[in-house]
């Protein structure tokens, strides 16, 4: 895929979980990635999946997964997912004193490396990061439950980032997670943002695949 255009990651925590490996297919040859949020009941207070789960379902689609750990210790089971065949392993700032270490791992054991920044985390002490990073993932809402209303004045991390991003010329995506919908997706890529991670407005809908493709068109149209 051209790095220069836009992703659009479809999450199946919006799906129905006796049918992941459908929901996955359902979005194949119009999602980009497939973003999985791994929670864990105690970064988060949800549960959701964990490895033998993923595992399975990487057999079941060929589109690149994009995992989203909601975990404690990411250092402890993120690159098992690499390992497995994730495409891209995000893991939380606020849950991992070595972000730099832990991406080299992420990179050494296959994968793309992303950093992920809850809704109550500044974005600066992140951006001296960049370079060692493949994705930044900036939480639209606080991490935990899908469903919840779009932030927007989230998006100032958005523009920071982004105006570092170009500032130095990085090769890095800069993703939004929370409330991304038909009515938000525009802000999200003006402000700076080249992926977009969508649950309700993708899997709360009849159509899952016509609203990927609805979704990238409000994004390309907005981007800068
Ligand atoms: C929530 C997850 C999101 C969630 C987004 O913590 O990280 O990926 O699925 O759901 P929506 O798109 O419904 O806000
Ligand atoms: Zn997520």
């Amino acid at each position: 895929m051209n790095p220069a255009e836009l992703v659009v990651a479809p999450s199946i925590l919006a799906a129905d979980f006796a049918y992941l490996a459908d929901a996955a297919r359902a979005v194949e040859g119009v999602a980009d990635w497939l973003h999985v949020d791994v929670m864990d009941n105690h970064f988060v207070p949800n549960l959701t999946i964990g490895l033998p789960v993923v595992r399975s379902l990487l057999q079941a689609t060929a589109i690149p997964f994009d995992i989203h750990l909601m975990i404690t210790d990411p250092r402890r089971w993120a690159p098992e997912y690499a390992e497995a065949g994730a495409y891209n392993v995000t893991f939380h700032a606020e849950a991992c004193d070595d972000p730099v270490a832990l991406a080299k791992d992420l990179r050494a054991a296959g994968s793309r490396a992303g950093l992920a920044i809850d809704r109550d985390t500044p974005i600066e002490p992140y951006l001296d990061l960049l370079p060692h990073l493949d994705t930044l993932l900036i939480m639209t809402i606080k991490a935990g439950f899908g469903g919840q209303r779009f932030m927007p004045e989230l998006l100032s991390k958005v523009r920071a980032a982004r105006q570092r991003v170009a500032a130095e010329g990085l090769q890095i995506r800069i993703e939004v997670d929370g409330g991304i919908a038909d009515d938000t997706i525009a802000q999200a890529a003006e402000a700076g943002a080249d992926a977009f991670v969508a649950g309700t407005a993708v899997y709360g809908v009849p159509d899952a695949a016509e609203a990927v493709r609805r979704l990238r068109a409000l994004a390309e149209g907005a981007q800068r």
